[in-house]
């Protein structure tokens, strides 16, 4: 079993006051920060590039989680790694759901040295993965459609979750299971007895005391 970890989106934090809010991160009990890069074509939304990032990981020296919300993920991993990022998670749907081109990005990333895994939209199914899932260090899965903090969590999501757990087990894996989207006080505890190690939260977290929304999620 993986150790639970809290990823905040970095998406919600209150663009006012980033420093004090890094800090408090940085003392908090998160170990991850979740960073959402949308390009304004895979997703109607523009966040963050990668000098945004560095500037981050110099400022709050966390494990850089980086989402990539982008139509072309196989120009954008290389430089978000050169810029910080850990681990970096891509959309099946951006390389058209092939396979090929799938094994071949997350090759692409182990070999400049980070970690990498897929991601799914909630109307994506998980299945046609499977032979993949050998090369991914975490699956993450959409429980909202991506592009915007604050929506509603998507409890039918839980079913791809203990499939991956599953099969997880039945393959003898060890990627870690992540979930993305409407995690709060009422739905954390489910995504965690479905088989995830990995909350991502945004607008819970940032809304809240930072410090304690993340140990009550660990508690
Ligand atoms: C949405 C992003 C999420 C977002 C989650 O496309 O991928 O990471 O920040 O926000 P909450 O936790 O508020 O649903
Ligand atoms: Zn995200």
């Amino acid at each position: 079993m993986n150790e639970i970890v809290i990823a905040p989106s970095i998406l919600s934090l209150d663009y006012s006051n980033v420093s004090a809010q890094l800090e408090e991160l940085k003392a908090s009990k998160a170990k991850w920060l979740h960073f959402d890069v949308m390009d304004g074509h895979f997703v109607p939304n523009l966040t963050f590039g990668p000098d945004i990032l560095k500037g981050f990981k110099k400022a709050c020296p966390l494990f850089m989680d980086v989402h990539l919300m982008v139509e072309d993920p196989k120009t954008y991993a290389p430089i978000f790694i050169q810029n910080g990022a850990d681990l970096v998670t891509f959309h099946t749907e951006a390389l058209d759901n092939d396979l090929s081109r799938i094994q071949g990005l997350l090759d692409e990333i182990h070999n400049l040295g980070a970690k990498g895994g897929i991601v799914v939209k909630p109307n994506t199914a998980i299945e046609p993965f499977e032979s993949v899932l050998k090369s991914c260090d975490l699956v993450l899965v959409m429980s909202v459609e991506p592009g915007f903090g604050g929506q509603k969590f998507m409890a039918d999501m839980l079913k791809k979750v203990e499939w991956l757990k599953e099969k997880r087990q039945e393959l003898n894996l060890s990627y870690r299971i992540e979930i993305d989207g409407g995690i709060n006080q009422d739905t954390y505890k489910s995504a965690l007895d479905a088989g995830c190690d990995t909350l991502v939260a945004g607008s819970y977290v940032f809304k809240n005391d930072i410090t304690k929304t993340i140990e009550g999620m660990l508690a």
